[in-house]
């Protein structure tokens, strides 16, 4: 039977425990078959901390939308182990591998993937629907959301297709968000959006996402952002490089993506 409460007692004095939000080890995952195969992870190790926000950098195409979809459940790995929240996919069967996601984790795709035919509001609120919330405080809670983004009346009315990339992207972080789960995990957060709003987003990730029992994992290339992070991964290859502690560290040896 799954158990997917999280709420073991903190012990840790600061806000970061060493309790782990996420183990993965040497997981890996290929696509397609033969000469068309694509090793996409190689044997991924990475902690992620409760109470932290760690950010997933690495070259494009080295593996980091692939990692984090095994982590979000969305993608199964081929092998090795990966524990979330203290739940293994693994001994979960579909339904129970969806009310899990549904209820701790927060996603925001890099495609957005939001739903075209529902309003902001609607996309936002669907989170919380799937919970079992009614519609109506559904939309109001998810309207409170988008007011968090700096989303207007009119904008909460609009369709998906009648907003701007930094506007939709904006919509899938409230999304992520409205429901609190325990893991929040961004792919390329603030790509579509200016300096000025990338910034009040990370904020807003940060201020709700490192929570006490709550953790945040952030793919990024934008090193604008790089401050917000409690600890750094660099990927290579498919797997993790390296882990350090302040994105000076990463400097080093990566001159090139500075
Ligand atoms: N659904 C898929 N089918 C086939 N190959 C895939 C699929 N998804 C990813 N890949 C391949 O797996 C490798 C890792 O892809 P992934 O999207 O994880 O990289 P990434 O680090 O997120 O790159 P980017 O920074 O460009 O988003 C790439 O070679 C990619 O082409
Ligand atoms: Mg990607």
């Amino acid at each position: 039977m799954m158990n997917n409460s999280y709420t073991e007692p903190h012990k840790a004095t600061s806000q970061v425990s060493k309790k782990l939000a996420v183990c993965c080890r040497g997981v890996t995952k290929t696509f397609g078959q033969g000469n068309s195969a694509v090793k996409a992870l190689r044997g991924a190790d990475l902690d992620v901390r409760s109470g932290e926000l760690l950010m997933l950098v690495g070259p494009s195409g080295c593996g980091k939308t692939t990692l984090i979809s095994v982590i979000a459940g969305v993608l199964q790995r081929d092998a090795g182990q990966c524990t979330v929240l203290r739940q293994d996919y693994d001994n979960m069967s579909e339904n129970e591998t969806t009310a899990f996601r549904g209820k701790n984790i927060g996603f925001v795709f890099q495609a957005f993937n939001l739903i075209p035919s529902l309003t902001t509001a609607e996309n936002v609120a669907t989170p919380l629907i799937i919970n079992g919330m009614k519609p109506k405080s559904a939309i109001a809670k998810g309207r409170e959301m988008l007011a968090q983004v700096g989303f207007d009346e009119r904008m909460m009315r609009s369709l998906p297709t009648d907003l701007s990339g930094g506007q939709q992207q904006r919509v899938a972080i409230a999304r992520a968000l409205v429901h609190e789960p325990h893991l929040i995990v961004c792919d390329e957060p603030t790509s579509a959006l200016d300096s000025e709003t990338g910034h009040k987003v990370m904020e807003l990730l940060s201020r709700l996402g490192r929570a006490e029992n709550r953790a945040l994992v952030v793919v990024t290339h934008d090193s604008r952002i790089y401050k917000f992070a409690d600890r750094m991964a660099e990927m290579e290859d498919g797997a993790i490089s390296r882990v350090v502690n302040s994105p000076l560290d990463l400097k080093t040896a990566s001159e090139e993506t500075f």
